[in-house]
Order: structure tokens, then C-alpha cells, then sequence
């Protein structure tokens, strides 16, 4: 084969950055965010209505949970994820990333999410809680929509370099977060586990953060 008589670069650029952060063993957090989620649904058992489908189980809490001490320690967990946020893409020093609002969702099997964005804030995240096997992945949509108007023809069983990707899912695994654009179009799955009674259930804690001013020190 002759050697190219030229050099062949691909850059990328406008990239979408989904971060993934593993607690390091979660096990006692969730189970303590399980029964809390748990006394929630029985003290507010409709919930509010967003890209959950009730009429298939899916629960959805109300949008305040970070003000509640109850979640303290997972909100603690959230801003040493947000501050290495700030700091691997250089956000300003002034300002620090705040929760806005935060949910719970408990998907039992059948239950999805529609897609949809989370307009007002700048990134957004989720918490998987309990996570059984087949309880439905969570689906990031191509955000360029004139990428799916025209689609080149690909190499068929080999996989597309992933800047090609013109969506991306990812399993839900109990004791890891995702944080990912605000902008970016997510759905999920149906929950299709078979596990029996409640060990079905898709529990997570959703969130949605905001870069805001950090209070002036007390001198
Ligand atoms: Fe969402």
C-alpha cells in the first residue's frame, strides 16, 4: 500500500459532556435515601406530574428535597461533584454551582420517562438509588438535530467512532450520578425488571444545578 503523500487530522469540536461520578460504597446512603423516598411517597402519594406517566406507576416528588435535612448528605455529595466540575472546566473562582431543584422519581416495572429537557439551569443530574437489572436506561438524544436529517451510511456491524453517535444510553448502576446539560433531550426506558415487589422499583434523585454567585466572606 503507497503511504499517503499528506497528514489527516480529525479534530472535535462543540463536544456534549456527560460526567459520571461512583460513590464509594453507597450501599448504607441508599438505603437510607430508599425509606426516605418511601415515607415521601406515603405522605404526598400523587406527587406532581412532569415526564413521569402516572397512569403507568411512575411517581414523580415534589421539587424541594434538597431543603430537607433528610437529604443532606447526598446534597453534600453533589457539590464535591459540582466543585470538581467547576474546576476541570475553569469556572470562575466567584461563583460556585447550586442545586436548584431536586426530585425524586420511583419507577415500579412499566413505568418510563418521556423525553424531554430541563429548561432554567445550566446542568442537570441524576442519583441512581436502587437499580435492578432491565429497570430501564436512561437515552441521551443528539442534541444537532440537523445531524439526523441526513445520515451517511455507516459500516454495517461495526461500531461508529462515538462522535458519530447519534444517541448514547447508559445502565443505571446504584450508587452512580451523571450529570449532563441541562439542553441535552434524555428519556427513559420502560422498567421491564422482574425482580418481585419492591426490589423492582427504579429509585433515583434528580437534579438541577445553576452557577451562582458565591456569598461574600465575613470579615
Ligand atoms: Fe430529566
Amino acid at each position: 500500500m503507497s503511504k499517503d503523500d499528506f497528514t489527516f487530522v480529525r479534530r472535535t469540536y462543540f463536544p456534549t459532556m456527560v460526567f459520571q461520578i461512583d460513590l464509594e460504597n453507597p450501599e448504607d446512603l441508599n438505603k437510607d435515601l430508599t425509606e426516605k423516598i418511601y415515607s415521601e411517597r406515603i405522605r404526598d402519594q400523587k406527587g406532581i406530574s412532569r415526564s413521569n406517566i402516572p397512569a403507568l406507576g411512575g411517581w414523580h416528588s415534589h421539587n424541594d428535597l434538597h431543603k430537607s435535612k433528610d437529604y443532606a448528605e447526598l446534597v453534600g455529595k453533589i457539590g464535591q461533584a459540582t466543585a470538581k466540575l467547576s474546576q476541570n472546566l475553569g469556572y470562575a473562582d466567584s461563583h460556585e454551582i447550586k442545586i436548584g431543584t431536586m426530585w425524586s422519581i420511583i419507577n415500579p416495572p412499566g413505568g418510563v420517562n418521556r423525553a424531554h429537557v430541563h429548561p432554567g439551569c445550566l446542568w442537570s443530574g441524576v442519583y441512581y438509588i436502587q437499580a435492578p437489572e432491565n429497570c430501564g436506561n436512561i437515552e441521551f438524544i443528539e442534541p444537532r438535530t440537523m445531524h439526523l436529517m441526513n445520515q451517511a451510511k455507516y459500516m454495517p456491524n461495526k461500531k461508529r467512532p462515538k462522535e458519530c453517535w447519534t444517541k448514547v444510553r447508559f445502565t443505571p448502576v446504584a450508587g452512580r450520578m451523571l450529570i449532563f446539560p441541562s439542553w441535552l433531550y434524555h428519556a427513559v426506558d420502560p422498567n421491564l425488571s422482574e425482580e418481585e415487589g419492591n426490589a423492582a422499583n427504579r429509585i433515583i434523585i434528580s437534579f438541577n444545578l445553576n452557577q451562582v454567585k458565591k456569598p461574600a466572606k465575613k470579615k
